[in-house]
């Protein structure tokens, strides 16, 4: 439904409605309405619609455009529209454009005129974006939140797991045995890395626009630095031109998003390729499963699947923003009502996606004795016999060649490296002795790796301790 601005008009004087648009005379166009109003994404706002409402109008009050009393009525007003959305009691009207304006509405519907005063000093392009702020630094410390939480759990998953064996793949191709828990911490680092992105979103949703009116500042000497410290903003945004066309913060908060759900869903791919009957290393919880409905005996990670997907998602909503804000003029122009559907679609996507990873890591199960017969082959200890030549004073170059042609005979008599008799060492290298059979003991070549943020038990026990601390220090990420 759109308005009628007759009875818009009409109204006013009463004080129920407070949009009188006498410079129209004709309707607007139901086609037009519906391109126009946002109020069926936007009302997501209206909790923070109605708290910046709350400090304006104190601040009102220091600017001598509110006596005390009217600004007990106001916040009374305000109270109540606070409780009819809390309690779900709030009724939005058809021919409300948008949050802010059903907000008003209500308002003026409960203090009647009154209501009419709380919009003097403010524009719906600064109100707006600190609306949109005051979201995004909410929704960044929930995913940080959210994060902390895998984090806790990926770090349990290590230690429990720390020295369970499997195959490290490049290209897709066994390429050097690592620990479990390694790897696991490999995914938590790469998370851990998503908890610093998200805070930096939230601290640059941090800086206040409102008090900055539609573009060119305010008639009222509104205290701002009193409006931003009870709203929780670290700062005020310094150029009111700037404040109405800023959404560099959404952006922010979307290419974490992007990044993040990126990891998801490289984390996802692994569960599903682990979880295949080739590999055999996994299988998450049923409760994070499903069935087919043709083939009885299928179990399918459909939640690691839906994890790889989502990316692209996220990074559809990146592209929109960055693609709004691209080449538009400054201030405010509409294209920036087109910032919130994308915003909120990538907030649903991401939050459900690290409490599905959560979950489903919290059920996940690993088979020891495959990964571990996977990554029993000992040509995957080729580099370590390498690096037992060149302790002996091989340069590496030449060692890499000489390993090589024990590579091609063992796969030539199909044989492991450590079958190939002692007898036949020497014609590969005379620096070659019983130490080799030494290097290719299984689990040796896990424990030689000593190097800082390598597989050795050790070092991944180290590892742990600095995920850990790491994780402490999230406190001052939140
Ligand atoms: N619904 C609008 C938005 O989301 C609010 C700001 C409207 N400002 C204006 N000058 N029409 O961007």
């Amino acid at each position: 439904m759109r308005p009628d601005r007759s009875r818009r008009a009409a109204d006013v004087s009463v004080g129920v409605i407070f949009v009188a648009v006498p410079r129209f005379e004709q309707e607007p166009d139901p086609v037009f309405w519906r391109l126009n109003a946002s109020l069926a994404y936007d009302r997501r706002l209206a909790s923070h619609d109605a708290r910046a409402s709350r400090a304006h109008a104190r601040a009102l009050l220091g600017a001598g455009v509110l006596t005390a009393a009217e600004l007990e009525r106001m916040l009374a007003g305000l109270d109540a529209v606070e409780r009819e959305l809390e309690e779900g009691a709030f009724t939005y009207e058809d021919s409300d454009e948008d949050v802010h304006m059903a907000i008003e509405r209500r308002l003026t519907e409960i203090v009647g005129p009154l209501g009419g005063k709380l919009h003097t000093g403010r524009s719906r392009n600064d109100q707006v974006a600190t609306d949109l702020a005051l979201y995004v630094a909410e929704r960044s410390a929930v995913a940080i939140e959210l994060l902390a939480s895998v984090l806790g759990t990926l770090h349990g998953l290590a230690e429990r797991h720390r020295d369970w064996r499997l195959p490290g793949y490049t290209h897709l191709q066994r390429a050097q045995p690592v620990s479990l828990g390694h790897h696991l911490l490999a995914w938590f680092w790469m998370l851990r890395r998503d908890v610093d992105r998200f805070g930096a979103a939230g601290r640059a949703a941090a800086v206040m626009p409102l008090g900055s009116g539609a573009l060119a500042g305010l008639n009222w000497p509104l205290d701002r630095d009193t409006v931003a410290a009870e709203l929780g903003f670290d700062a005020l945004v310094e150029n009111s031109i700037d404040a109405v066309s800023n959404r560099d913060f959404a952006l922010d908060y979307l290419a974490a998003a992007t990044t993040c759900a990126t990891h998801l869903s490289r984390i996802g791919a692994e569960i599903v390729l682990w979880s295949s009957d080739e590999f055999g290393f996994c299988r998450p919880g049923e409760d994070y499963s499903s069935g087919s409905s043709i083939m009885p005996q299928k179990m399918n990670p459909d939640a690691a699947e839906l994890l790889r997907a989502k990316a692209p998602r996220v990074q559809a909503s990146f592209s929109t923003l960055i693609g709004i804000l691209h080449g538009l003029p400054l201030a405010y122009s509409k294209d920036l009502q087109e910032d919130k559907e994308a915003l909120f679609d990538a907030v649903d996507t991401i939050e459900l996606c690290l409490q599905a990873l959560d979950g489903m890591l919290a059920g996940i199960s690993f088979d020891r004795e495959r990964m571990a017969a996977a990554a029993a082959d000992d040509l995957a200890a080729a580099t370590d016999v390498a690096d037992l030549l060149v302790r002996r004073g091989m340069p590496f170059r030449e060692a890499h060649g000489v390993v090589g042609g024990l590579v091609r005979h063992a796969l030539e008599h199909g044989v492991g490296l450590s079958e190939i008799p002692a007898s036949e060492l020497g014609r590969f290298s005379e620096l070659l002795d019983d130490e080799y059979y030494e290097v290719l003991t299984e689990g040796a070549w896990l424990d030689s790796k000593v190097s800082r943020g390598g597989t050795s038990s050790e070092a991944v026990t180290h590892q742990l301790g600095l995920a850990g601390a790491s994780l402490a220090d999230l406190g001052d990420e939140r």
